[in-house]
């Protein structure tokens, strides 16, 4: 027999083998049982998660001898034409390459007659939201007057894209993106069965890339075979995908909890020598952090976190050794790390610097001793600064210091908006304020601005709506906070709403990007699509998206001024390096205006 890729040769070929569709196999089988298959059907999804195969297996169970049966004996010459792909039952169009109006009538002229007795025909149109209009309306006429025995199963990943005559004419099922636990198992049952040994690890990496599509991660388990052999080690698999060693983010852990800036070089050294991607690097050591806020806030077993059952424990452990504050400000330092390593040349450089700044906010000093160094002129220190702050003929401006973005994620409630930690503790103490001259930038002020922040999101315009109304978007996030805190906390960082056509968009601002790519995936993107199309009381697409950075600019541009004042400021950026913060906003003050 020749060679089969492995997608191809472990195409399900029952309802049971495909993984994760219950809830359409089993409706499925129900309507097999009772004779109530529908003239047309609409299978969403995303790619790669079973669509045309549920359809291959459903055209099995019509026509194989045994049937109409929900199990197709699999033997019988039909079951045998259908799996080989050369059944005359089974015709399958892929709409995006024939949208037109020829290949509709074509297909109509196809069903027109009866198949041989006691069979069905399936037509499965695949990417069926490609078709164009006339096709469309060519389509709706056979559904309108459906042939006698004949099935239309339209697969498509955009179903929001179908003409509503089309969809109100047809049962619609919707495919799910399949899980990490789902990915693996399947994975693992494979690769046994192809006598392949596959490292867990192999194998979780695999799962994570895939992103919800069994296809994917089929092919990519191809993929290493071919570069492997059959023995698959997860360090070649991540060489392969271009995918960091896991001991490498744990050495990084390891530097910032020992505070060791000497070993967090080492690595960038070690990296930049074996020729890797720098840039590559700081966006996994983003994603470990992440498993690390998720491990401290809802618990290393969280779904959330990609990883295997026996990569939990290091997890747990590695997570247990920061709080969630420090999480949370490493998160927002690679960040901005993995900002500059996009936009500036030098990708070292700029590594290093983040983790630097790694290191350094793991150890915050105390303020008392800073405050001393500060006063006593130290080297490093600002004292010089703090001098010249006074007289430099800063406009009065109020100014906040944030502890960099503690978003709002971390913050228990939704009443009290975050605070900062670097506004809560420095403007309070009222020797600060003898520190300060009073024209000085840091005031009691900042405590009661940041108080002002009504908007969760950090900023202190609301949301901004456009085409959905302000109380739609608060009961969306009601309903997704409900389901899921986390990705409700990730909501909650976004700056506007808009609902065009069916495509609901979500902004974030640039900084805000992690958050963005978060809710960009299958699963998250799935929950918060549905909970819209419930409150919207009809099929919406949910995209997340960043605010132009013209459209922030153009905010941000009053203020550019004094912001460049403050960051020239050596008193500013000597208390920004300390406590690896940034200046989130400069306004002046409304009296002083
Ligand atoms: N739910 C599943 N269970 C088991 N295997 C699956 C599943 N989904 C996909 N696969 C594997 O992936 C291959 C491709 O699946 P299939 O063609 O059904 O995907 P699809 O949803 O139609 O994707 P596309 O939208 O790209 O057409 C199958 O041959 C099978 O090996
Ligand atoms: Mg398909
Ligand atoms: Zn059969």
């Amino acid at each position: 027999m020749s060679y089969q890729v492995i997608a191809r040769k472990y195409r399900p070929q029952t309802f049971q083998d495909l993984v994760g569709q219950q809830h359409v196999t089993e409706t499925l089988k129900n309507a097999i049982v009772n004779n109530r298959v529908a003239h047309a059907y609409i299978f969403s999804g995303a790619r790669g998660v079973g669509k045309t195969t549920a359809a291959r297996i459903l055209a099995k169970a019509l026509n194989c001898v045994k049937g109409p049966t929900p199990e197709p004996c699999g033997v019988c010459d039909s079951c045998k034409e259908i799996a080989a792909g050369t059944s005359l039952d089974v015709i399958e169009i892929d709409a995006a390459s024939n949208r037109g109006i020829d290949q509709i009538r074509e297909l109509r002229e196809m069903v027109r007659y009866a198949p041989a007795a006691s069979r069905t025909k399936v037509v499965i149109l695949d990417e069926a939201h490609m078709l164009t209009g006339e096709a469309s309306n060519a389509l709706l006429k056979t559904l309108e007057e459906p042939p006698d025995r004949v099935v239309f199963v339209m697969a498509t990943t955009e179903p929001e894209n179908l003409e509503d005559t089309i969809r109100s004419r047809s049962q619609h099922f919707h495919f799910r993106a399949l899980t990490f636990a789902e990915i693996t198992k399947r994975l693992e049952e494979i690769a046994q069965k192809e006598n392949l040994k596959i490292e867990p690890g192999a194998t979780a990496v695999i799962a994570r890339m895939a992103e919800g599509s069994l296809r994917d991660a089929l092919s990519l388990l191809e993929q290493a075979r071919a570069y492997c052999g059959d023995t698959i080690p997860d360090d070649q698999v991540r060489a392969l995908l271009g995918v960091v060693p896991e001991d490498a983010l744990e050495e990084l852990v390891g530097a910032i909890a020992a505070g060791s800036a000497d070993r967090a070089l080492g690595l960038v050294h070690a990296f930049q020598k074996e020729g890797r991607n720098l840039q590559h690097f700081c966006r996994e050591a983003i994603r470990h952090v992440r498993n690390l806020l998720i491990a401290r806030v809802c618990g290393a077993d969280s779904e959330l976190i990609a990883a295997t059952a026996d990569q939990r424990p290091a997890i747990a452990k590695a997570a247990a050794l920061f709080s969630e504050e420090d999480l949370t400000r490493f998160f927002q330092i690679l960040l901005q790390t993995d900002d500059d390593l996009r936009r500036k040349p030098d990708p070292r450089v700029h590594l290093e610097m983040g983790l630097l700044r790694l290191i350094n906010a793991s150890r915050l000093a105390p303020l008392e001793e800073l405050l001393a160094e500060l006063k006593s002129g130290a080297p490093g220190s600002a004292s010089a600064g703090t001098a010249r702050v006074s007289s430099s003929g800063l406009p009065p401006v109020r100014q906040e210091i944030s502890s960099p973005a503690i978003p709002a994620f971390t913050s228990p409630s939704r009443t009290a908006p975050p605070t900062p930690a670097a506004a809560s503790t420095i403007p309070t103490r009222p020797e600060m304020n003898q520190q300060f001259p009073s024209q000085t930038a840091v005031s009691p002020a900042a405590t009661s601005a940041s108080s002002e922040v009504k908007a969760p999101n950090g900023n202190k315009e609301p949301v901004r709506v456009s085409g959905i109304s302000p109380e739609q978007v608060a009961e969306i996030k009601t309903a997704i906070q409900a389901q899921q805190k986390f990705l409700g906390e990730l909501v909650e960082q976004s700056i506007g709403w808009e609902l065009e056509g069916a495509e609901l968009r979500i902004y974030f601002s640039p900084d805000k990007r992690a958050f963005a790519e978060m809710i960009e995936g299958r699963e998250p993107l799935e929950k918060i699509r549905a909970v819209s199309s419930t409150v919207l009381g009809r099929a919406v697409r949910v995209c997340a998206r960043l605010e132009s950075a013209a459209a922030a600019a153009a905010a941000a541009s009053g203020s550019q001024e004094l912001r460049a004042q403050f960051e020239r400021d050596p008193l500013v950026r000597s208390m920004l390096q300390r406590f690896g913060g940034r200046i989130t906003e400069v306004r002046a003050r409304p009296e002083e205006k």
